[in-house]
């Protein structure tokens, strides 16, 4: 094969790469949670405390505890709050303040409101893309 062959096969397989790889981040850039927000600081406990060893969201993580994606609406922030402020037999009590619970609670909002805990009803779209049911 030709020098300038290859150098044509390397700049196409090059530039496909840089603008589907451009295309892919601006597509998914809605679902990022805002810096500083009440969510935010929530999503930052979940990681600290390690939550995602017992729970899955959008269905990965452990399965010691239930999937919480959908979590909010489906039993409400109140339910959610009261299991965050006391714990149970297996569930730890962390001993959060009330801004703590009402952070994760944002939390959890900002997670139903952008997923759904069953991968398997994602639909895939044919550049790769996933799109809700
Ligand atoms: C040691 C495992 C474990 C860890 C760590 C854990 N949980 Fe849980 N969680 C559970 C279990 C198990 C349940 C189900 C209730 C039960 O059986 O006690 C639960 C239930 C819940 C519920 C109620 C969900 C529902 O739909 O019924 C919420 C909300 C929750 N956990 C949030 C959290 C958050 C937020 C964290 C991190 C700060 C966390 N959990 C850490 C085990 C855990």
């Amino acid at each position: 094969m030709k020098d300038q062959h290859k150098i044509l096969i390397f700049t196409l397989l090059a530039v496909s790469f840089f603008s589907y790889s451009g295309f892919l981040y601006s597509a998914n850039s809605a679902y990022k949670t805002a810096e500083g927000t009440s969510s935010d600081r929530g999503k930052r406990l979940w990681q600290e405390k390690n939550c995602i060893a017992c729970h899955q969201i959008y269905g990965l993580g452990g399965y010691l505890g239930p999937d919480l994606t959908n979590s909010y609406s489906q039993r409400g922030p109140d339910y959610i709050k009261a299991f965050l402020r006391s714990g149970t037999m297996v569930m730890p009590n962390y001993g959060f303040t009330e801004i703590e619970i009402q952070d994760l609670a944002q939390y959890m909002k900002s997670i139903d409101e952008s997923g759904i805990g069953m991968p398997s009803k994602l639909k895939i779209n044919y550049d790769g893309t996933v799109q809700q049911p």
